[in-house]
C-alpha cells in the first residue's frame, strides 16, 4: 500500500474503528515540541478521512479507549535512527519512533493509508463518500536502505518561484526523501541572493529571453531561503545548496568580469552546452570571492555540506591565460586537471576549516583527484564505484538511471527531445541499484545513497516539472528505502496506481 514499500509489513485480522471523538495523544515522558507538528498534520488529514472530531493531548491514552499514540517508548531498537513502528490494533493507532525523522516518516506512511483506504472505498473519480469507518490491522516496521535520498532540482536553466518550491519539497517529504539538492548557479542565471555582491543578482539572474528586449529570469533573496530551509527541516529534507566551481559562471562573470581570465563583458546566456564561463584560477580576487559567498551560503544552509559542482569545465582556457598558465608552472602542475584539483581542493579546505563544512563535486574530480574530505556524486558510469572503491563517500546519481530530464519512453524522445538524451522507462529507473555493480562488499559503506536529478534546459514550468519526476521519483525512493530483495515492479505499479492520485500538486 505504501510507496517506499517498508521494511516489514503484516496485515492482521480486525479493524480499528473510528470514534465519534477521536484523541490523539502526544505520549511522551519529557517535553517533545516536534511531536506537535506530526500530530497536527495527522489530525487534519484523520479530520477529513474519517469526518470525525480529532483533537490532539498531551497525555498517555486510557486503557480501551480508541486512539491515536505517537510515543518514543518501546520503540524496537533494530529501527535504526530513521526508523519507526506503526501499529493499527482494534483500539490503538501506534506510532513509535525515537526520532523526529522516523516519526515524521510514520506519520507519512499513517496518511498514504488514510489515502489508501479511501480510494478502496471510493476510487477516485466516482462521486462515492469518502468518509473511512476505519483503519485494518496491521504492523508496519521500517528504516532506509540508504541515509542519503536526494532529489536534486534546476533553478538556473529555469527558475521555478518559491511556493512552487515549497509544494515540490511536501511532495518529496511524503516519499521519504531527506536532500532537496538546489543548483543554485550557473551560465543560464545566478538565483541566490549574495548581500556582499549585489550584481550576482542584479546583473546575473537575467537574460535575454532572444524575443526582442525582454528578461527571464528571477533569483530567491536571502529571506525567502532561510523559511524554505525551514520549512524544509520540518519536513526532514537538508536542503544542499550547489554552487557550481570553476566552470558553468557566465551568469557569475556577467556581473564581475574581473573574476574571469580575460576580464571581458560577458552576457547570461540563453543557450545550452558547454560553455566558457570559468572563473581565473590565476587571481587571488577569484578566491576572495568565492569565500565571501561561501560564508554567506554557509550561514543561510546550516548543517548542509557545500555543493561546489566541479563538472564540464572547458579544456584549453586556462592554459590559454597567462596567469593561469603561470600558477600552474609555479606549482610545477603537469596539466589543467591538477590546477582544477588544487583549485577545488583550496575552495574545499577553506570550507572546511572557517565553516567546518564537507564539499561536494560531481563525479568529475574522480578523473584528477580530491582530498577524501569531498563527497563525490558520480553521474557519468564508473565515476561512483571509482569513488568509493577509493573510500570516498559518494552519492551514486549515475544519468542512465536517475537523470529525470530524459524523455520515459521513445514516442516521447521521438516527439520532442534532444538526441543525446537516453530514453528512461519507469521501469528502468525502478530496477536502480545505488551500491555499483562489482563494488566490493567493505567499501559499499561508502555509497551514502543516490539522487534524481532534474536539469531544467526543458522544463520551462510546473507542468512540465510534474511530468518529469512523476511517477519515476516514486520509482526511485524505492531504491533508496527498501530492500533491494523486495523489488517486484509489479506489485510497485499496483501500489503507484493509490498513491498517483495522492502526488498531483494542488
Ligand atoms: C552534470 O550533469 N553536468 C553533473
Ligand atoms: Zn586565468
Amino acid at each position: 500500500m505504501i510507496i517506499p514499500k517498508p521494511l516489514v509489513e503484516q496485515i492482521h485480522a480486525g479493524e480499528f474503528a473510528f470514534p465519534d471523538e477521536l484523541p490523539v495523544h502526544l505520549a511522551y515522558g519529557k517535553d517533545h515540541g516536534y511531536s506537535y507538528f506530526v500530530a497536527d498534520e495527522l489530525s487534519q488529514r484523520l479530520r477529513v478521512a474519517a469526518g470525525k472530531f480529532v483533537s490532539i493531548r498531551d497525555s498517555h491514552p486510557e486503557d480501551h479507549t480508541p486512539a491515536v499514540v505517537l510515543t518514543d517508548q518501546n520503540v524496537p531498537e533494530d529501527l535504526g535512527p530513521e526508523g519507526y513502528q506503526l501499529t493499527i490494533t482494534p483500539e490503538r493507532i501506534t506510532l513509535r519512533a525515537s526520532s523526529n525523522a522516523g516519526l515524521f516518516y510514520a506519520g507519512q506512511s499513517l496518511i498514504q493509508l488514510l489515502h489508501h483506504q479511501r480510494t478502496q472505498i471510493a476510487p477516485v473519480g466516482s462521486n462515492g463518500s469518502t468518509t473511512l469507518a476505519g483503519l485494518p490491522c496491521i504492523d508496519i516496521r521500517d528504516r532506509p536502505r540508504f541515509p542519503w535520498r536526494g532529489f536534486m532540482l534546476d533553478s538556473a536553466r529555469h527558475f521555478q518561484p518559491v511556493e512552487m518550491i515549497t509544494r515540490l519539497i511536501d511532495q518529496i517529504a511524503a516519499m521519504k526523501l531527506n536532500r532537496f539538492h538546489w543548483h543554485l548557479t550557473d551560465d543560464q542565471g545566478w538565483r541566490l541572493e549574495i548581500l556582499s555582491y549585489p550584481r550576482l543578482t542584479g546583473v546575473g539572474a537575467w537574460r535575454n529571453n532572444g524575443q526582442g528586449s525582454s528578461r527571464y529570469g528571477g533569483y530567491y533573496t536571502q529571506q525567502q531561503v532561510r523559511e524554505l530551509v525551514a520549512y524544509a527541516k520540518m519536513r526532514q529534507i537538508t536542503i544542499v545548496p550547489e554552487i557550481d566551481i570553476p566552470s558553468h559562471n557566465l551568469a557569475a562573470l556577467a556581473a564581475y568580469p574581473e573574476l574571469s581570465c580575460h576580464g571581458e563583458a560577458r552576457e547570461v546566456t540563453g543557450d545550452w552546452g558547454l560553455r566558457d564561463g570559468v572563473y581565473c584560477a590565476g587571481r587571488d580576487q577569484t578566491f576572495t570571492f568565492l569565500e565571501n559567498v561561501a560564508a554567506e551560503v554557509a550561514a543561510l544552509f546550516p548543517g548542509s555540506p557545500i555543493h561546489l559542482g566541479g563538472d564540464e569545465r572547458k579544456p584549453g582556457l586556462w592554459d590559454s591565460c597567462p596567469r593561469c598558465h603561470g600558477l600552474r608552472k609555479d606549482l610545477e602542475l603537469p596539466d589543467e586537471s591538477s590546477l582544477q584539483k588544487w583549485f577545488m581542493d583550496k575552495v574545499a579546505a577553506h570550507i572546511r576549516q572557517a565553516h567546518g563544512r564537507r564539499s561536494i563535486s560531481w563525479g568529475d574530480i574522480i578523473d584528477y583527484g580530491c582530498s577524501d574530505d569531498f563527497i563525490v556524486q558520480g553521474w557519468v558510469k564508473g565515476q561512483a564505484g571509482k569513488a568509493a572503491a577509493k573510500g570516498i563517500d559518494t552519492i551514486n546519481s549515475t544519468n542512465d538511471w536517475v537523470y529525470l530530464d530524459y524523455p520515459q519512453s521513445a514516442q516521447e524522445h521521438a516527439a520532442s527531445y534532444p538526441d543525446w538524451m537516453q530514453t528512461l522507462p519507469l521501469e528502468k529507473v525502478y530496477g536502480f541499484d545505488p551500491i555499483p555493480e562489482g563494488l566490493k562488499p567493505q567499501h559499499h559503506k561508502h555509497i551514502l545513497g543516490s539522487e534524481a536529478n532534474l536539469w531544467t534546459e526543458f522544463v520551462p514550468d510546473e507542468a512540465q516539472l510534474y511530468h518529469q519526476i512523476m511517477p519515476r521519483l516514486y520509482a526511485f525512493s524505492e531504491t533508496v528505502w527498501s530492500p533491494v530483495e523486495h523489488r517486484d515492479f509489479t506489485d510497485f505499479e499496483n501500489r503507484l496506481e493509490i498513491q498517483r492520485t495522492l502526488i498531483q500538486p494542488k
